[in-house]
This record gives structure tokens, C-alpha cells and sequence, in this order.
């Protein structure tokens, strides 16, 4: 069963995006024609998710061919893409897709490189609901009936090119008829839980409750939870995984209590080119996201903030990764290596 709505479109020679900004009180779409459009509803979180803003960036490169005469500004309208979100490596992955194959087109001429490059934006965004698919089939085996899950953040079809990667895990074993139950992190402070995974689990009629993140530890110590599934915007060659702040506490407390901790990927979210997580950039965002609840002030002017967006959660306190090439298990640096060598599972 498909959604009712689709995070991201291409029409009429635009980026068409479900602002997320605005969810779930307002539906509105932004409509992006440039790359410089691209990259803003990268930055200001009208598009979200790992492997959404890789689609939106792909269709982003190919805007900004259509904009530069020169390839060196294409080049530069590439970078300045890249650089909207630091963390997620599907963003510079999609770009680097795209570069790819405008390299080895672009000897035909600019409108051969152009129809190139807007086949591989729709590849990207298509293979990315395929991916999710199969993802969700293999995720499903770790659900046990009558299961009472919690997830982070937001990973569903809002989150990806379709369908989702934690939360199509989710879907697909309440549509396979086991009786879940799921609690939804609000996911301070942009609220991606109870804006936008309520609305999706809502949508999907999905029973769940929303919880305020502070209250996961107390669930799971009082047994209420058996298993953590949520999805990742960098994992390192060792199997540390970058995901939304917030993730690294679950994951301390769910290895405290006993409780599988699932991480929830496509392998283009796995940077093989990083050892471990204190390679991986975190994004620090603007103070307001922390002083400012949905445009009102909470905290006193002038104050000073801390707002990383993301985390990084030790390899040690994950119990698997979830991909659409099987399931990654311990040890996960050797497991790594062999999925990069094209070997499976
Ligand atoms: O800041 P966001 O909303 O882009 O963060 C999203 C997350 O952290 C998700 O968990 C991750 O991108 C996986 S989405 C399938």
C-alpha cells in the first residue's frame, strides 16, 4: 500500500516538494526551479532525510546544468549543492553520482548531457523507493508479532523518494498483519516525530503514541519496548552510525536494558571511505530551532545555544544495520568490508 502523498516530485521542469517546514497543519508544495532553490529547501529543511535530500540534489545538478554555460560554474553550483547539509552522505553521494555520468556524456553535446542527467535524477528517485521496498522486506524478519516498537526521528516516505526506510520496516510488518505498536519520538526540536512520523503512522493507521523524547528511557526500563528501529544519515566503515540527536541515548539505553537497536539504511547512506564516527561532520544548526518552538520564544534573549542535529552511535551499542543487501551484524568492520566487495551477508 502505497502513500496518499509524495515528499518529492519533478514536473514541468521543477523540483516539487512537500514543505516539510509547515506539516502536518499546512499541505503546501514549493516548487524549485533553479539550483539555488535546490539548494535553500536542502538548508532550510523543506525537503529532509538522508536519502530525500540525495533525490532533491540529483535534480539540483541537473537544474544547474541547464542554468551554467560554463562548466566551471556548473562545477561551483555542484559544490555549493554538496554543501547545503554537511552529515547525510546521500547528499555528495547523489551529486557525485551525477557528475559521474555527466562526465562520461557530456563528449555528446550539452542537450545529450542534459536529457542524461535529468534520466539519472528520476533513476535515483525511483531506485530509491525500490530500495526502501526491499529494505523493508528483510527488516520485517526482525519484527516479532505483537511487537511494541519506538523509532526517532522521521524515515518514511516523507523521508525518502517513497515509502521509507525505519518506518517501511515498520509499515511493512503491520501490513503483513503482526500486531505492532508504535511510540514516536518527538524529536526535539524540529519536531520531525510528532509533525511528521504521527502524521505518517496516522496516515497509515498504524496504532501509536507520541512520546516526548525524555520519555523513551523510562519505557524502556519498564519494559514497554521491544525493539528501536530508526534510520541513519552516515554510517563509517566500523558501523558507527550518524542519525538524528538523540539516537546515541536510545542506543545507551537500550543497550543498558537488553533491547535490539536497529539502524535502518540503503548502502548508499554507508561511507565506506570513513574509518569511524569521529570522522563524520556534524551539522550544527541556528539557536532559534532551540529557543523558538514553532515561531515562539521559550528561552530568554540573547541566550547561548548548543544544536548539534545529529549524533554519533558507537558500532558497540547496535545490534544490527538493516540494508537492502541483507542485514549487517557484528563484527560490522569485516561484515562492511565484505558488502564493499560486492560479497554477501
Ligand atoms: O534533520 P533531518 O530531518 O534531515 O534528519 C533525518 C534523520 O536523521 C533520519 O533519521 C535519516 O535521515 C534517515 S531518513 C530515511
Amino acid at each position: 500500500m502505497d502513500e496518499s502523498f509524495v515528499a518529492l516530485q519533478f514536473k514541468e521542469e521543477k523540483l516539487v516538494l512537500l514543505d516539510q517546514r509547515i506539516l502536518p497543519t499546512h499541505v503546501e508544495y514549493v516548487q524549485c526551479a533553479t539550483f539555488e532553490e535546490v539548494e535553500f529547501a536542502i538548508r532550510d529543511m523543506i525537503v529532509r532525510g538522508a536519502p530525500a535530500i540525495g533525490a532533491a540534489a540529483a535534480y539540483g545538478v541537473y537544474l544547474a546544468l541547464k542554468q551554467c554555460s560554463g562548466e566551471t560554474d556548473f562545477y561551483q553550483a555542484c559544490t555549493f549543492l554538496g554543501q547545503a547539509r554537511p552529515t547525510a552522505v546521500n547528499l555528495m553521494w547523489a551529486i557525485e553520482r551525477m557528475l559521474s555520468v555527466y562526465e562520461q556524456c557530456k563528449i555528446g553535446g550539452r542537450p545529450h548531457a542534459l536529457r542524461r542527467l535529468l534520466s539519472e535524477a528520476h533513476a535515483i528517485r525511483e531506485e530509491d523507493i525500490r530500495t526502501n521496498k526491499t529494505i523493508s522486506r528483510i527488516g520485517n524478519r526482525i519484527v516479532p508479532d505483537r511487537a511494541t516498537i519506538l523509532t526517532h526521528c522521521n524515515t518514511g516516505a516523507l523521508a525518502t523518494a517513497g515509502w521509507g526506510t525505519a518506518l517501511g520496516v515498520i509499515k511493512q510488518a503491520f501490513y503483513d498483519n503482526k500486531q505492532i505498536f508504535v511510540y514516536a519520538d518527538e524529536t526535539r526540536p524540529r519536531f520531525q516525530g510528532a509533525r511528521l512520523t504521527a502524521w505518517e503512522l496516522m496516515e497509515a493507521k498504524i496504532p501509536s503514541k507520541l512520546i516526548v523524547d525524555s520519555a523513551a528511557a523510562t519505557l524502556i526500563r519498564d519494559g514497554k519496548i521491544d525493539l528501536v528501529i530508526l534510520g541513519g544519515d552516515r554510517v563509517a566503515a566500523n558501523g558507527d552510525v550518524a542519525n538524528k540527536l538523540g539516537t546515541f541515548a536510545l542506543s545507551v539505553i537500550c543497550k543498558a536494558y537488553g533491547i535490539p537497536f536497529y539502524s535502518v539504511v540503503p548502502v548508499s547512506t554507508i561511507d565506506f571511505a570513513i574509518p569511524d564516527g569521529s570522522a563524520i561532520l556534524i551539522e550544527e544548526r541556528e539557536a532559534t530551532e532551540v529557543t523558538h518552538v514553532q515561531g515562539v520564544q521559550v528561552a530568554p534573549t540573547g541566550t547561548q545555544v548548543y544544536n548539534p542535529a545529529f549524533d554519533v552511535t558507537p558500532h558497540q551499542n547496535i545490534t544490527g544495520i538493516i540494508t537492502e543487501r541483507g542485514i549487517i551484524y557484528p563484527p560490522f568492520k569485516e561484515n562492511i568490508e565484505r558488502l564493499r566487495r560486492g560479497e554477501s551477508l
